[in-house]
């Protein structure tokens, strides 16, 4: 008999978001955390860069929020940014007081700045920030007796009726069974989507489950053609999603072709530091015009030993490849990194159905707009899972026990065609890096979508017949969060931001937000 549990609040996802809400809660709510692999494993952990907050005396609120706004191309909800920008001062605290020790010179943070910010507002821990937010919210949150902690425990789906969620079915990875977790609170915690991509920065966890989950279950989803391209990730054979981060350009780092070449001038007048959208699209153009595989990042000029102490998890790993970053310039590419779309919320976190809330990468908040601002990400997990928790904290809860039925497994039977879905995982990545990249045209997008469409169709009929495993349900959410981003790419009839379209290279007057819900 599959088991039952019952908590207050469920909480899908063990990234900063995920943990953040947790310690937020009130001790005296019963948690359920569940994470479909280890707890620490998720985009938080690899988080080289920082978190940007205004720290420095000279900085102040309006100038992040602006930063912000352009950044995102005016697409970035105001009021959003300026609460997130306005609380990420505390956010430092919060995280200082769970045992981050963010670096330090002379008694002051040690502030860097990334593309798009016109100050330095990028706190950090070396270039292990996710590790330290990740390792110490883990700590604090073992040390809460109210919390209880789900490892390789997969969310299928959501279980809701008449726009009230219930909680959801979980596949369990070692018992093989898909078990029920009611809770009169939901909070998907995620992550992005940027394993639907060939080339990502992200780990395997990335594959929009909450994204496609909510979007089931009838949730608005958002701006979902802006997916962000980071453009340094490590070009090696053995470097599987290796990030070279954007604080080294922040200080000072050069983007070289390999003839040793400065090309950043050709492109935006604030070279190796214009936002994102832009470097990608500049290393994009260069790589296809003149066939090169990759381009280099220059830091060698460096003082050795700051290097490896400022970036220590950067010098080792390469160090580890057989490239000395003091010595030599890194061979670097473009890759997917980051989802701006996601599961639309409010301030407090709250979708658009009752007891379900998203906080961190699957949220749509509306910070971002058509690009995300670096460090801004961190930022958004801690600040929105701090609001989410008041939220419910200060919210009523009811019973809601009853509500779930048990999952249905009579009319399916395992598989013996696992290929199919090696097969099809690896289609849709293709697809995606290939029509639904960093340049974009309506006959590419047109011919995404047939295929993908295509796709879904299988994926549904195989899902239909087949025993669930976490191959499949990844799989299943993978496909239908690829069509989410290309029926948004199709829907948007201009370039803004990260997404560029040949076809309508410029802005619209009228700024708008895609919005796609279950038909
Ligand atoms: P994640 O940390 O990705 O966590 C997702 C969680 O959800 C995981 O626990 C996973 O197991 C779980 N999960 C997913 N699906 C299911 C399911 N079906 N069932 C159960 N559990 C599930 N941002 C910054 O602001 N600053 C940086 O310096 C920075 N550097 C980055 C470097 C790298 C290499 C990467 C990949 C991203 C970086 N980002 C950075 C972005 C930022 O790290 C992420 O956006 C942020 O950490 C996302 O946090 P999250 O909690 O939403 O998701
Ligand atoms: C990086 O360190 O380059 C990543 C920063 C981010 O994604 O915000």
């Amino acid at each position: 008999m599959a088991k039952k549990y019952q908590f207050d609040v469920l909480i899908i996802g063990s990234g900063a978001a995920g943990l953040m809400s947790a310690v937020q809660l009130s001790s005296s709510t019963s948690i359920a955390v569940i994470a479909k692999d280890k707890i620490l494993e998720g985009s938080s952990y690899y988080a080289q860069g920082g978190i940007s907050a205004v720290l420095d005396p000279e900085d102040n609120f309006d100038s992040h929020i602006e930063d912000t706004v352009n950044t995102g191309f005016n697409l970035g909800n105001e009021k959003s940014i300026r609460y997130m920008v306005e609380q990420a001062p505390q956010a430092i605290k919060d995280l200082e007081s769970t045992g981050v020790q963010f670096s330090h010179i002379n008694n002051s943070y040690d502030l860097t700045t990334e593309g798009g910010h016109s100050s330095k507002r990028v706190a950090h821990v070396a270039d292990k920030t996710g590790q330290s937010i990740q390792v110490n919210l883990l700590a604090k949150v073992r040390q809460k007796n109210n919390i209880e902690l789900f490892e390789e425990y997969v969310a299928v789906d959501l279980v809701v009726k008449d726009k009230n969620c219930y909680g959801a079915y979980v596949f369990d990875k070692n018992s093989k069974e898909v078990v029920t977790f009611s809770s009169n609170k939901t909070i998907l915690a995620t992550g992005g989507a940027s394993k639907s991509y060939l080339y990502t920065s992200n780990p395997d966890t990335s594959t929009g489950d909450g994204i496609a989950m909510a979007y089931r279950a009838g949730c608005e989803i958002s701006n979902m053609e802006f997916t962000q391209f980071h453009p340094t990730c490590l070009f090696h054979p053995h470097a599987k999603s290796f990030l070279i981060s954007e604080t080294l350009r922040g200080e000072g780092a050069k983007l070289l072709l390999p003839d040793g070449q400065e090309f950043m001038h050709k492109y935006d007048d604030r070279l190796e530091l214009a936002p994102r959208d832009i470097v990608a699209r500049a290393i994009d153009n260069e790589m296809k015009v003149n066939g090169y595989d990759c381009v280099y990042l220059d830091f060698s000029f460096k003082d050795k030993e700051w290097i490896k102490s400022r970036f220590p998890t950067i010098t080792q790993r390469c160090k580890e490849l057989g490239i000395d970053i003091s010595k030599e310039a890194l061979p670097v590419v473009p890759a997917a990194h980051y989802t701006c779309g996601g599961v639309n919320t409010n301030i407090d976190a709250q979708s658009s159905i009752n007891n379900l809330y998203a906080v961190g990468e699957v949220a749509h908040t509306g910070v971002h707009g058509a690009n995300r601002m670096a460090s801004n990400s961190l930022l958004e997990c801690v600040v929105f899972a701090k609001s989410c928790a008041n939220h419910i904290n200060s919210s009523e809860f009811e019973n809601s026990q009853t509500k779930i039925e048990k999952w249905d497994d009579s009319r399916v039977a395992p598989s013996k065609e696992k290929v199919v879905i090696a097969h099809l995982w690896h289609e849709i990545r293709l697809i995606m890096w290939n029509f639904v990249g960093i340049v974009r045209s309506n006959n590419r997008l047109n011919s995404a979508y047939l295929k993908i469409q295509q796709i879904n169709k299988e994926v549904d009929e195989y899902y239909r017949i087949y025993t669930v495993t976490e191959d499949l349900i990844e799989l299943r959410n993978l496909a239908q969060t690829s069509k989410i981003i290309v029926e948004s790419a199709l829907s948007r009839k201009e370039s803004r931001g990260l997404h560029y379209n040949q076809d309508y290279p410029n802005k619209m007057s009228k700024i708008q937000n895609t919005v796609m819900t279950k038909s």
